[in-house]
């Protein structure tokens, strides 16, 4: 089957992720449709603004001209060769995640399917035998839907919010799963990504040493298992880190000095032995929980993965005792988190450990400041049930301060002059919950997994998805 080229392409949701396609489809030359719900977000968009914050997307969506438009109305589903679907699948109670967004835009597709449509193509992380599911509410939902003409791919989404568009531009690989033919339609409309012929975009240049990303061709249900199974895969990485640097703490070992020693080795790897204050964002706690619920829907435990949870909800508590280990009491006392969103370079607030450690602080009755670069406003809308003062800079933050936690380690916190600003606290205590200290300040210093630096160079930013 020939799909056009330049090949028109809606893209159902205009999230992280939805954004992140619809820019990366339009940029190497196909004609794209953007769909939401949401009528603020696509009256933002229609006025060149982007409702979320990630780097570079502004300039990669408004350099696009006419191939790149946005709507509320499903009816641009008629025209489209292929049809994305990028909406969010949040756990559900139970951990399970939620597919009523992926049921309700498969039905207004179902509305708007037509001989022309040959892919519909899931990007949300779906559970296992989601896609079957889909193609089912298709069939269900139009009689134009054809098995032989209409096909169901996965093709799950990598990119990590922060580094999108260079995760999305040149992917480590590209996963597609379904029915060959399908694969093939796939491929054609990727042929420029995957050949890498696409001129870089302002703000996203290739790599020197990328050549092409890999192209892996599955079943439907092992696209969609790759996906749970690569996060799963690295969320328990960073447990482990977090594991191994407690016990570091209890022998008098360094969890940096430990983790560059095994990451050497190259089958375990250098990249996401991070130990902190763990993972938070969207995806890890989703997609482990999901793996989870998968399994015991097949009466199958999944102990390792558990623990993985365990261990990471554990080290946002491991930051608090260690802030009472020095203060004894926060009742009364003025602790300031720096850093919101669950990782620098993005707004995203979702279970961003910054949320948790807001509430027990609240819960031990600490005067709570916070400061975050760019999510605080967003904080401002989300966070209305936890009680903070947000600082309208990092002087105000740290004034009259007891304690800093530097929860999210964003550029501005790793660039400034940290003794200056110690200056102005209450009392010059530094719960360095990142481990991106690398030289002595003039502060009581807590590090995770180790002791605090004592003029020794170290190595820079944590590395989380
Ligand atoms: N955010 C990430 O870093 C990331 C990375 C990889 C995969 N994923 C997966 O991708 C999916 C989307 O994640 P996200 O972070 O972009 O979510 P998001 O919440 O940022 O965006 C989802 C969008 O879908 C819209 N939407 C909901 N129902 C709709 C419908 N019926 N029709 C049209 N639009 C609808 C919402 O209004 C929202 O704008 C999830 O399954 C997630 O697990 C996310």
């Amino acid at each position: 089957m020939q799909l056009n080229h330049p090949a028109n392409v809606a893209v159902i949701g205009t999230g992280y992720v939805g954004l992140g396609t619809a820019g990366l489809l339009a940029h190497i030359g196909h004609r794209v449709t953007g769909i939401d719900i949401d009528q603020n977000k696509i009256d933002m968009l229609l006025r060149g603004e982007v409702p979320i914050h990630e780097p570079g997307l502004d300039d990669l969506l408004s350099s696009q001209g006419d191939r790149l438009t946005w709507t509320t109305d499903y009816s641009a589903v008629r025209d489209a060769d292929v049809i994305f679907i990028c909406v969010g699948t949040p756990p559900g109670l139970d951990g399970t995640p939620d597919l009523q967004y992926v049921v309700s835009a498969a039905a207004s597709i179902a509305e708007y399917l037509n001989g022309n449509a040959k892919v519909i193509v899931n990007k949300s992380t779906v559970p296992i035998g989601t896609g079957d599911y889909v193609q089912r509410l298709l069939e269900d939902h139009t009689r134009a839907f054809d098995p032989t003409r209409h096909f169901v791919v996965s093709n799950p989404e990598f990119l990590r919010e922060g580094t999108a568009l260079g995760d999305s531009l040149y992917p480590d690989r590209i996963v597609l799963g379904g029915q060959m033919e399908a694969l093939e339609i796939m491929t054609q409309l990727y042929a420029p990504l995957i050949d890498q012929t696409f001129s870089p975009p302002k703000g996203a240049p290739r790599p020197e040493w990328f050549t092409r990303p890999a192209v892996i061709k599955t079943s439907l249900q092992s696209a969609e298992m790759i996906k749970y199974a690569a996060n799963a895969f690295l969320a328990l990485k960073i447990s482990f880190a977090n594991e191994i640097s407690g016990l570091c703490e209890r022998v008098g070992a360094d969890i940096e000095e430990v983790a560059a020693g095994i990451g050497m080795d190259q089958r375990i790897g250098q990249r996401f032995l991070q130990a902190g204050l763990g993972w938070g964002g969207s995806c890890f706690g989703k997609d482990t929980q999901g793996l989870i619920s998968a399994g015991r829907e097949h009466q199958y435990e999944m102990p390792i993965l558990q623990a993985a949870i365990d261990i990471n909800y554990r080290q946002r508590r491991v930051i608090i005792d260690k802030l009472l280990r020095h203060l004894k009491t926060v009742k009364g006392k003025r602790v300031t988190v720096l850093g919101m969103a669950f990782k620098p370079n993005t707004d995203d607030l979702r279970d961003a450990p910054t949320h948790d450690l807001i509430s027990q602080l609240n819960r031990l009755g600490a005067s709570v400041t916070a400061h975050d670069p760019i999510a605080m406003k967003r904080a401002e809308r989300e966070w209305t049930h936890l009680n903070y003062t947000p600082a309208s800079s990092i002087q105000e933050a740290f004034e009259r301060a007891d304690a800093v936690i530097l929860a999210t380690e964003w550029d501005d916190y790793m660039t400034m002059d940290w003794n200056p600003l110690l200056a102005t606290m209450r009392r010059p205590l530094v719960i360095d919950a990142r481990n991106v200290i690398r030289s002595p300040i003039n502060a009581l210093v807590e590090q995770v997994g180790r002791d605090a630096p004592r003029g020794e160079r170290r190595r820079a930013g944590a590395e989380r998805a």
